[in-house]
């Protein structure tokens, strides 16, 4: 059966991440076009202010702000019960929440790596189960899935994050061709460098890492430029998008050699970050 495109327009969306960059922008974006806006972070005040500015840009929008942890599964089940409860005709779910940590494995403390796995690969698996069922109920819907382009690459010093992002991927792939038949749209979106927090959070403590020091600038795209083009492939049903073009390209070239052989080259170990 052929359905309907997914529309932005009244749209019920949930966004993980959405206190900072790349999720505040999206909330950004779609507020103009929303009907209902669910924005998940852990830090309140930060969503609490994303909400009163997006309730400037649309008067009739809803915004719900649930400040969790999404490294607990207990709360990731209480928040699709809350759905549930509240009967939200959730449509497009954005597993946008995610973090790094720049730096040699062997050295790195646990604490650091373990909530990679929990929140960009356990989080973003789970959450995706539990309210699939919602989205396939409220067809045309939507899945968007942050990666980057660190899970096209096996990255040393950014392993963990590297491997997760590479799993993102392929999750995120296979089901889009699972759900084309169930009506909902799946989009991988894998960014390049992005200036938001995130290289401060996945820096350790005393290192300062500028991403302008380490990307050429021509592979760096703002958050705005980065979810204009991802809600535009969505919209458009791709499988998957990469921001940038030149940075696009080079990919295509870059998965032709080993990554071993482009890692010696000393160029390449910008890609680092
Ligand atoms: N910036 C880049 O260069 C870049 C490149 C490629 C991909 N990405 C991906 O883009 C996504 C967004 O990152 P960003 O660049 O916008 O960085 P960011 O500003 O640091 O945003 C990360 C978001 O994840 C949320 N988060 C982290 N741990 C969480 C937890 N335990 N529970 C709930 N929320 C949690 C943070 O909220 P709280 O701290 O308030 O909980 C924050 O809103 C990530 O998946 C990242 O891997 C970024």
């Amino acid at each position: 059966m052929k359905h309907a495109s997914f529309q932005l327009k009244n749209s019920c969306v949930l966004i993980t991440g959405a206190s900072s960059g790349l999720g505040a922008e999206f909330a950004r974006q779609l507020a103009p076009h929303a009907a209902t806006l669910i924005l998940v972070a852990r830090r309140g005040e930060a969503l609490e202010k994303l909400k009163k500015e997006l309730m400037l840009k649309n008067a009739s929008l809803v915004v719900h702000v649930k400040s969790l942890d999404l490294s607990s599964a207990t709360a990731r089940e209480e928040l699709a019960a809350w759905l549930k409860e509240q009967s939200l005709p959730l449509n497009f779910l954005i597993n946008n929440a995610g973090l790094g940590d720049l730096g040699d494995f062997g050295t790195a403390q646990w604490d650091r790596l373990e909530p990679i796995l929990n929140i960009n690969i356990t989080a973003l698996t789970h959450l995706t189960h539990l309210l699939l069922p919602t989205l396939r109920g409220h067809v045309p819907s939507a899945l968007l899935n942050v990666g980057s382009i660190a899970g096209f690459f096996p990255l040393p010093y950014n392993a963990v994050y590297a491997a997760s992002k590479a799993y993102v991927k392929i999750f995120s792939e296979a089901l889009s061709m699972e759900e084309k038949k169930q009506g909902v749209v799946v989009t991988l979106l894998s960014p390049g460098p992005v200036p938001t927090n995130f290289f401060e959070v996945a820096a350790r403590s005393g290192e300062k890492i500028v991403i302008e020091s380490r990307a050429p600038a021509c592979f760096i795209t703002s958050p705005n430029k980065v979810v204009r083009i991802a809600l535009r492939a969505l919209l458009q049903n791709r499988a998957s998008v990469i921001p940038n073009r030149l940075l696009s390209a080079a990919i295509l070239l870059l998965r032709l050699i080993p990554f071993s052989f482009l890692w010696r080259l000393k160029k390449v170990e910008k890609f680092k970050s």
